[in-house]
C-alpha cells in the first residue's frame, strides 16, 4: 500500500471520499460497542463460577492453623492465601499482606499513609512544599488519578519496549529529593503490554534516590496473565533484586486476583520488605480488624495452589487470545504500510497500545464515538489527561464479543485512515 504521506493531494482527497462512504455505512448500523475498559468478558467470569461452590453452608471454614475464617482477626491475611499469592507474586509468604478486594485501593492507601504519616519515620509528604512522582507514560490512568488527587506533581517519563527510560529515571531521582515515587506496571504494561527487561529491573533495584523515603510502586497486576503457552514474558523479581542490591526497602509490590477470578470480588495483596511491612501494619491495625478471610479461603480452596491458578489462566488465555489476534489482524490488514500509526503486539495483559500520527488521537476517538464505538478517552494514558503529542489510544479487546470486536476494530482503522488523511491534507 502506498504510504499516505507519499500521495498527491488529489489522491488523498479521492481516498478520503471512499473511506467516508464506508464510514457512513458504519454510522447507519446503529452500533453501540465499548472498547474502553479492560474488563473480562462474561465467558471469562464464568470460568471462576466453581469458586462459588468451594464454600457452602456445611463447609469447614477453619484454616490450616486453626483460624475460624468466619470470625474477626487475621490482620495480614490467612496463611494459605499468603502462600498462594506469594507463589503468584514470586515472594515469600512472610513478605505479604493480603488485603480486601482491590489492589488500586491498596495503592491509594499507601500514598494516603505516606501523605499523612510518612514512610518509616520520615516527614509526612503533606508537610513538604512539593511532592513529585515519576509517571512512565503512556501509563495506567487510574494510577495517575491517585497521585493527581493528592496534589502530587506528576512528571512523565518516556516508556520504551524495555521499560521506562532509565537514564532519565536515574538522573531525576538522584538529583531531586521532592521525587518520592514512580508508578510501574512491569509486566504486560497498561497500555502497551511491554515487560521490563532484566537490565531495567536491575537498574530499578540500584536507584540512588535523593529522597530516603522514595519508593517504587511496582504494580504487577498482570503477573500471570499470559496469552500464549510458548510466547511468555518473564521479569526479574524486584523485591529479591532490591535486597541483592542493598536496597531492601525501595519497593512496594502490588497485585490482585481481579482479572483471575472476579474484578471487585478478588483478593488484593502487597509484598514488601519486613521493615516496610512493620511500618504498614502500624497503620493497618488502626484501620481494620482484618479483611475478608472467607473470600481468601474461597480462593485457596478453588485454586488449591499456584498450578491451579496457572491452569486457570490458560483458560482465560483461550478466551481472549483470539480477540487480541483478531484486532492485530485487522490492524495489519487495514493499516500496514500506510504510515498512519503503530501498535503493540503483546504476549499478555489486557491492552494494545496504538500510536496515531501526532495530533490525531482525539479526533480518531471522537469519530469512532460518532459511529457508536467507545474507546478509552484520548489523553487518558498520560498524567493530567494531557498527551503532549495527542497520539496515544488504548485499545481494550477483552470485553466485547469477537464479532463486535471485529466490527469495532474495522471502524477504528477506518477512523484512523480518515483522520490521518485529513491531517496530511492540512499540512
Ligand atoms: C495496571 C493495573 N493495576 C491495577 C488495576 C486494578 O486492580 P484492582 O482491581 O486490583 O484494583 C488495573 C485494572 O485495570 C490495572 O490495569
Amino acid at each position: 500500500m502506498t504510504p499516505y504521506a507519499e500521495m498527491t493531494k488529489d489522491e488523498m482527497r479521492r481516498a478520503r471520499e471512499e473511506l467516508l462512504a464506508e464510514y457512513e455505512k458504519f454510522q447507519n448500523m446503529g452500533l453501540n460497542l465499548d472498547m474502553s475498559r479492560g474488563k473480562p468478558c462474561k465467558e471469562q467470569l464464568d470460568l471462576s463460577m466453581g469458586m462459588m461452590d468451594a464454600l457452602y453452608s456445611g463447609a469447614d471454614l477453619t484454616c490450616e492453623d486453626g483460624t475460624d475464617c468466619r470470625n474477626y482477626g487475621g490482620l495480614t491475611g490467612i496463611r494459605e492465601a499468603k502462600v498462594l499469592i506469594g507463589d503468584m507474586m514470586e515472594n515469600n509468604p512472610d513478605n505479604i499482606i493480603i488485603y480486601g478486594n482491590s489492589s488500586l485501593n491498596v495503592m491509594y492507601d499507601t500514598i494516603s499513609r505516606a501523605m499523612t504519616h510518612g514512610i518509616l519515620g520520615h516527614k509526612p509528604w503533606c508537610k513538604l512544599d512539593r511532592v513529585k512522582f515519576l509517571c512512565p507514560s503512556p501509563g495506567y490512568d487510574r494510577h495517575f488519578k491517585i497521585t493527581e488527587y493528592f496534589g502530587i506533581e506528576m512528571i512523565p517519563v518516556d516508556m520504551t519496549p524495555t521499560g521506562p527510560d532509565m537514564d532519565t529515571v536515574e538522573q531525576l531521582v538522584a538529583e531531586d529529593p521532592a521525587i518520592k515515587g514512580i508508578w510501574c506496571v512491569p509486566k504486560y504494561s497498561n497500555p502497551q503490554g511491554y515487560s521490563y527487561s532484566d537490565e531495567t529491573v536491575r537498574r530499578f533495584a540500584r536507584l540512588k534516590p535523593a529522597a530516603p523515603d522514595f519508593r517504587i510502586f511496582w504494580d504487577n497486576a498482570y503477573c500471570i496473565h499470559h496469552l500464549y503457552d510458548t510466547r511468555q514474558d518473564h521479569i526479574i523479581e524486584i523485591l529479591a533484586e532490591c535486597k541483592r542490591a542493598g536496597n531492601p526497602d525501595l519497593v512496594y509490590k502490588f497485585a490482585s486476583t481481579s482479572k483471575i477470578t472476579f474484578p471487585g470480588s478478588g483478593i488484593a495483596s502487597l509484598a514488601a520488605s519486613l521493615n516496610n511491612l512493620e511500618d504498614i501494619k502500624d497503620q493497618l491495625k488502626n484501620q481494620t480488624i482484618g479483611h475478608d478471610k472467607v473470600n481468601q479461603l474461597r480462593h485457596v480452596r478453588f485454586f488449591k495452589d499456584i498450578h491451579g491458578m496457572v491452569e486457570h489462566m490458560r483458560k482465560h488465555a483461550d478466551v481472549i487470545r483470539p480477540k487480541f489476534e483478531a484486532v492485530e489482524e485487522i490492524f495489519d490488514r487495514d493499516l500496514e504500510g500506510l504510515g498512519v500509526g503503530e501498535w503493540t503486539k503483546p504476549n499478555g495483559g489486557y491492552f494494545i497500545s496504538f500510536e496515531t500520527l501526532p495530533g490525531c488521537a482525539k479526533e480518531v476517538v471522537a469519530r469512532a464515538k460518532k459511529a457508536g464505538v467507545t474507546m478509552t478517552g484520548a489523553g487518558a494514558t498520560w498524567p493530567y489527561g494531557k498527551d503532549p503529542k495527542d497520539s496515544n489510544i488504548r485499545v481494550a479487546p477483552t470485553y466485547p464479543s469477537l464479532q463486535d470486536l471485529k466490527t469495532a476494530a474495522e471502524l477504528f482503522t477506518l477512523c484512523v485512515r480518515i483522520v490521518s488523511l485529513e491531517k496530511l491534507m492540512e499540512e
